[in-house]
């Protein structure tokens, strides 16, 4: 019996799965990732933390399983995308901790771009919005203290979340990322798929420090023997959304998902060809496969990214200390039957689609003195869904088709209070599989099907179960009704810090 090993390595923790091949779970470990908080609206993650525990994490589920490395047939990777990192090639050490994408240390230097004009050449080149989100101006502060510490740049690599880990579980073999991740960077030239070396050069990133971008699903390499006893190839790089969106099989144009992770990401595939947003969303790579004639395949797709979701529920138990888990949060929202005039402004990085503001910061507003705790963890689940209708009407208005249903995963999905929600703010049905663990699914898909492990990737979509579909309820007329209080209070918190 062989398996697929799919790596969700995300913003909050670390994750490996093993799937059979009926495309169930076998068995799974996770890790919780420390998240460093040196000064106000910076986020950086410890990048050997992130490998010892992808490598723990395999090792725990082979231990776990009884299932050894030689039975694993490949391994797909899926990670947070944007964070980056530069590491010496010598040693194999990082050189600064990772930039994470909600760190917003470089919105000075976005607003800089966007005086001089430049947000509307980068937005054609790469698809993006000038935002603080993205790998370049990460890339630039951390070339930037390199150079004031006057290391020497010829041993350096430069890579995103994907790419140190391929170079890890490779010996420091393989520097390569796929066409997802490097569409997240605002150094690939999306029609072409290749770095833009005007882009580098505007963002003084030399290209040879740069990993090789290939396609998404495809041999990358194999780990080093040293680490599991036997090489395992790994066989498909994704985007950690992107590769929700492979497991939910949407594929084609018109068919959209939203992941509840650390932010939330609704992204609808458009096709083989590259779609421009007019209400602020942003074009990207669904991903990219080489077809059995040989042809390379890139298929887009647009994307709404709102940066606080897990991250708010963690926030309201890790910096408020109001919630001892995060299931909590369900048992506390149903205690009241409304919000009390209560609303939350979800913008703890500042607030992504559609209104890219990197100087919103977060906000309770409407508080009395009725006011309970049970009524603020309400506004912060309804302030999750209120973002998500927001983007879903950007997402309509960009379509000529309204969107009927949301599939949806990840893990705050588990909170049947904000599914219910969800359902009634957007008077459409939220349809929730059995399996939350899209991302981790997506790359075992990607990496079974590229070693020919799976053969009919419908089918294999097929095979996944929905646990529950919510339909807009009692609560849809106030739930609508509140919507636009709380677009006023996001009003109110946005540029903050301008
Ligand atoms: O763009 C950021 C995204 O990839 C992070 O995903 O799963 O860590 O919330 P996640």
């Amino acid at each position: 019996m062989q398996y697929i090993l799919g790596l969700d390595l995300g913003t909050t923790g670390n994750r490996a799965i093993l799937f059979d091949a009926e495309g169930a779970i076998a068995g799974q470990a996770y890790k919780e990732l420390t998240q460093y908080y040196p000064q106000p609206g910076y986020l950086e993650h410890d990048p050997e933390e992130i490998w010892q525990d992808t490598y723990t994490c395999i090792q725990q589920v082979f231990k776990q399983t009884g299932i050894s490395a030689s039975a694993i047939a490949a391994i797909g990777l899926s990670v947070q995308r944007e964070t980056c990192l530069l590491w010496d090639k010598t040693t194999g050490k990082p050189l600064h901790k990772a930039i994470v994408w909600q760190d917003r240390r470089t919105a000075s230097m976005c607003r800089q771009l966007q005086a001089k004009g430049q947000a509307k050449i980068i937005q054609a080149r790469t698809g993006l919005i000038v935002d603080a989100y993205f790998s370049a101006t990460k890339f630039a502060w951390l070339l930037d203290w390199v150079r004031n510490q006057n290391i020497n740049l010829d041993n350096i690599l430069a890579g995103t979340i994907d790419t140190w880990i391929l170079w890890k579980l490779t010996g420091g073999k393989v520097h390569a990322t796929d066409r997802s991740n490097a569409s997240r960077t605002m150094l690939m030239n999306l029609a072409e798929g290749k770095w833009d070396s005007q882009l580098l050069d505007l963002f003084q990133i030399p290209d040879r420090i740069m990993p090789q971008i290939q396609p998404s699903l495809g041999i990358f390499g194999e780990t080093d023997p040293q680490l599991f006893g036997t090489p395992i190839p790994i066989a498909a790089v994704f985007g950690d959304q992107q590769a929700a969106l492979f497991a939910h099989g949407c594929d084609r144009p018109g068919m959209v998902k939203c992941t509840y992770g650390t932010g939330c990401f609704l992204i609808a595939h458009t096709g083989e060809e590259l779609t421009r947003s007019h209400h602020q969303l942003l074009s990207t790579v669904a991903w990219t496969q080489v077809l059995a004639n040989g042809k390379t395949v890139t298929s887009y797709a647009l994307e709404a990214a709102m940066f606080t979701t897990g991250a708010c529920i963690q926030w309201l138990r890790d910096g408020l200390k109001l919630i001892d888990s995060a299931a909590e949060t369900e048992y506390l929202a149903r205690q009241v039957t409304d919000n009390n005039g209560v609303y939350f402004v979800p913008a703890l990085s500042g607030l992504g689609a559609p209104r890219w503001d990197m100087g919103a910061r977060g906000a309770f507003m409407g508080i009395t003195g009725g006011v309970q705790r049970e009524h603020m963890v309400r506004a912060v689940l309804e302030a999750i869904a209120y973002q998500v209708k927001e983007a879903i009407e950007a997402m309509n208005r960009d379509s000529s088709k309204a969107i009927e249903v949301l599939k949806v995963d990840g893990g705050a999905c588990q909170n049947d209070f904000l599914m219910q929600f969800q359902a009634d703010a957007l008077g459409i049905p939220i349809e929730r599989p059995v399996v939350l663990e899209a991302t981790a699914q997506g790359a075992a898909f990607g990496a079974g099907l590229a070693i020919g492990y799976w053969t009919d990737y419908q089918k294999l979509c097929r095979s996944r179960k929905i646990d529950r579909i919510f339909e807009p309820g009692t609560g849809a007329i106030q739930a609508q009704e509140n919507f636009d209080t709380w677009l006023k209070a996001v009003h109110r918190a946005q540029h903050w810090v301008d």
